[in-house]
């Protein structure tokens, strides 16, 4: 084994990740907004709940202190170019449903929308947080899940490119390169 200079670096390694987006309602501009998310994971069964990873400094971390309820959605393979925006972006600037091609449904238990043809779609509400550093952990009660049955395969974050930016795709797409 090596010595890494930093843990990122070790971090840097664990790939492919894969990438969520979570939707929270904004009532100061009446509309919903989505980050984009490398850090989620199923935290508990029994309830069934989910942890997620927001920074401090984003815009999503204002919106879920404030409304406490989010829909962590699962995108498919080919909604890589919108999760970037999302990731790239922030709602405190702009309306993220109207800039990229993603489709808001009306979901049943919470006020922020579904992604349409998103591989899954949680509808949770905030349970507990729990500060860690520079991110807060928010750990969401899941009250409803919904599967898209046509949709199979999720987006992974392959890492950077050394042209700049991520390469986010499905297995098959980085399989076949
Ligand atoms: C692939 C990818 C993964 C990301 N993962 C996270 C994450 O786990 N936690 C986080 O707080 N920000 C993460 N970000 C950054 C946020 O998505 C980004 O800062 C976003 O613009 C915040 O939007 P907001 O200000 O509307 O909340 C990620 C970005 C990308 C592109």
């Amino acid at each position: 084994m090596r010595k890494l200079s930093s843990p990122g670096e070790g971090w840097a390694r664990v790939r492919p990740e894969w990438v969520a987006l979570a939707v929270t309602m904004d009532d100061v501009h009446g509309r919903p907004n989505i980050i984009t998310l490398g850090w989620t994971m199923h935290a508990s069964g029994r309830p069934s709940m989910a942890a997620i990873a927001v920074g401090k400094t984003r815009y999503s971390h204002e919106l879920l202190l404030k409304t406490r309820e989010f829909v962590l959605a699962y995108p498919n393979s080919r909604m890589g170019e919108a999760a970037l925006f999302c990731g790239t972006h922030s709602g405190r600037d702009v309306d993220k449903f109207a800039e990229t091609d993603l489709e808001p449904l009306p979901a049943k238990l919470v006020r922020p929308p579904l992604i349409e043809g998103a591989v899954v779609n949680f509808e949770c509400r905030v349970a507990g947080t729990a500060d860690a550093g520079d991110h807060t952990i928010f750990i969401g009660e899941i009250l409803m899940a919904h599967e898209e049955p046509d949709e199979r395969e999720i987006l992974l974050n392959f890492g950077p490119l050394p042209s700049g930016g991520r390469y986010l795709t499905g297995i098959s797409e980085y399989m076949s390169r």
